[in-house]
């Protein structure tokens, strides 16, 4: 599967979504999750993300391997809802498209 890690939180720009072949973004609050079960490793989703949040879960970060059970976990939150179409990103995404360690704003 394909993982959306920690840059995507407060930013979601969607970009990501528009490429999808097999729709398997869902969105929360302030960040999209990958359906592990839904994703075909096609991998078109990683150059579209202005954060650089997709990652092939064989090529993560050393520091973002628990975001793989974090998608997982989100897929089944009541929160998260699929999306196809891209949207505007979050408000403040300038002010949190640089910034590391933000797992503690995550809405599940
Ligand atoms: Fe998030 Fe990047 Fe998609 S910020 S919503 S993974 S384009």
């Amino acid at each position: 599967t394909h993982v959306v890690t920690e840059a995507c939180i407060n930013c979601k720009y969607t970009d990501c979504v528009d490429v999808c072949p097999v729709d398997c973004f869902l969105e929360g609050p302030n960040f999209l999750t990958i359906d592990p079960d839904e994703c075909i490793d096609c991998a078109v989703c990683i150059p579209e993300c202005p954060v650089n949040a997709i990652y092939a879960e064989e090529d993560l970060p050393k520091d973002q391997l628990h975001m793989t059970a974090i998608n997982a976990e989100l897929v089944k939150s009541p929160n998260y809802k699929t999306l196809t179409k891209r949207k505007e990103p979050l408000p403040d995404h300038e002010a949190w498209a640089d910034k590391t360690g933000k797992l503690p704003e995550l809405k599940r």
